[in-house]
């Protein structure tokens, strides 16, 4: 690692090895087994990723016996943090009863009245067991009611796996002109063509290419606040706009909600006022169990019918299956409009305790997002585009990792990538003790700052 050539970042490094000996042995054991020692890139991190044996309320326990705050909570997916008392018995009765039954169960049809109640453009659902598959279904569906095969994404957001979405998930690397569609080696070049890319927050680029190619086009996919390496809000009037430009074109939009949709009761889209044809859903809404769901205007969604003459194949061994659906409800319940109020205004307390800590330890930094997310960027401006998040997001790649490895040293496990995510059972307490640790942290680092990005510090 190029920051344990820094004495700091040799000290971050030794105080994180001494305190999580056994995640070490472990990591060097699941080498043998799992390639680069891990099975998902989101959980690793240099030197090695931290094994953990228990959750419980917002703590995490490691196999050392560390306890952290989780301000990960699995990269979003959860609300009501570990063991929920009501959620565990929820599941558990239903795991008494058998876990998947492999029939129509009521509890499908309880989940989906429920989004549909929650949600006011959800007119019916159908369901998956990721946030990819929510995707993949939404413009699947969306191809086959428009009769077009095109997909207009942003440049670096993120839709989950699958080809389509893993067209742009980084900005195309250069970085003048508008971004083009550009994919590693291994999707399909002929996919490429049917990808239409602009960069958020960028309505005329929008409108151009609908203009241009409004005969090709599906669908527009975009989330409501950009989460991939970001988490940065919509321009005023930018999905308002979006909404406007594909009613005007005739090309259906799909919101991605599959990580913001905990922002808000009805899914962030409604504090925007705006109302999309599809949604994707994901994360939260299975209560901690895998999950994903598309939901929207049903003569869209009818498409999915056994019952129409030519409908979407649309399977999947796991799809509906009860305990996720019984534990998502139960989920969803707990995770009224009240909590979601009382969650965001502890997200806001804790977005306002960082950015104070950064600007009174002298380092110049932002902290964006909104309610229960929230991402710290060493950058001097907002961000509004990805191009923009990743011009300084890599020059301060090793920053951003130790700034990650002091937090865990303080007990806070957050993202690797400077996000932090919050859970029903968080109080001021969790939050305040967050807040003195990165304290600690910048006052630490601010040495190390000033020796490899003096550009970031202000006095
Ligand atoms: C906005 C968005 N869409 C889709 C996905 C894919 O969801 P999953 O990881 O459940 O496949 C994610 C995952 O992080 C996401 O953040």
């Amino acid at each position: 690692m190029a920051y344990e050539s820094h004495e700091i970042g040799r000290d971050i490094v030794a105080r994180y090895r001494q305190k999580t000996g056994q995640s070490d042995k472990h990591f060097e054991a699941a080498k043998s087994w799992l390639p680069g020692g891990e099975t998902r890139r989101a959980s690793y991190f240099p030197p090695y990723p931290t094994f953990m044996e228990k959750g419980e309320g917002c703590y995490l326990y490691d196999c050392d016996g560390n306890k952290y705050i989780d301000m990960q909570n699995n990269y979003t997916s959860l609300i009501h943090g570990h063991s929920h008392p009501r959620i565990n018995e929820v599941a558990r009765s239903q795991m008494e009863k058998g876990v998947v039954l492999g029939s129509a169960a009521e509890i499908q049809y309880r989940h989906a009245e429920h989004l549909c109640n929650r949600i006011p453009c959800v007119e019916t659902v159908r369901y998956g067991n990721s946030g990819t598959e929510a995707t993949l279904f939404a413009m699947r569906v969306a191809r086959a009611f428009t009769g077009r095969e095109g997909i207009l994404k942003m440049d670096g957001g993120y839709h989950g796996m699958h080809d389509y979405a893993q067209v742009n998930i980084f900005p195309e690397p250069k970085t003048e002109g508008l971004p083009e569609p550009w994919a590693e080696p291994w999707i399909p070049r002929n996919l490429l063509k049917d990808i239409y890319i602009a960069p958020y927050n960028d309505l005329k680029t929008v409108e151009g290419i609908l203009k241009k190619h409004k005969d090709q086009i599906a669908a527009v996919i975009v989330e409501p606040m950009f989460s991939a390496g970001g988490l940065f809000l919509p321009e005023p009037g930018y999905l308002q706009g979006m909404r406007e430009l594909t009613e005007r074109y005739g090309v259906l939009l799909i919101l991605d909600e599959v990580m913001m949709f905990r922002l808000q009761y009805g899914g962030l889209h409604t504090y925007y006022g705006i109302k999309p044809d599809l949604v994707a859903l994901g994360k939260i809404i299975g209560g901690g169990f895998p999950v994903g769901a598309v939901g929207g205007r049903k003569d869209i969604m009818e498409l999915f019918s056994p019952a129409h003459p030519h409908p979407v194949f649309h399977s999947g061994t796991f799809n509906g299956n009860n305990i996720t659906l019984a534990a998502g409800l139960a989920t969803l319940e707990l995770y009224n409009g009240k909590a979601v109020e009382q969650l965001n205004t502890m997200g806001d307390r804790l977005r306002k305790g960082l950015k104070k800590a950064l600007q009174d330890s002298g380092i110049k930094a932002q902290v964006t997002g909104m309610g229960s997310l929230l991402m710290i960027h060493w950058r001097k401006e907002k961000p509004k585009t990805a191009r923009d998040v990743f011009a300084t997001l890599l020059p301060a790649w090793d920053l951003a990792g130790l700034f990650h490895l002091e937090m865990l040293n303080r007990g806070v496990f957050s993202a690797p990538r400077g996000m932090f995510v919050l859970s029903t059972p968080m109080t001021a307490s969790e939050i305040d003790t967050a807040i003195e640790a990165l304290e600690g942290t910048s006052a630490l680092l601010k040495p190390y700052i000033a020796d490899t990005l003096p550009h970031l510090i202000t006095a």
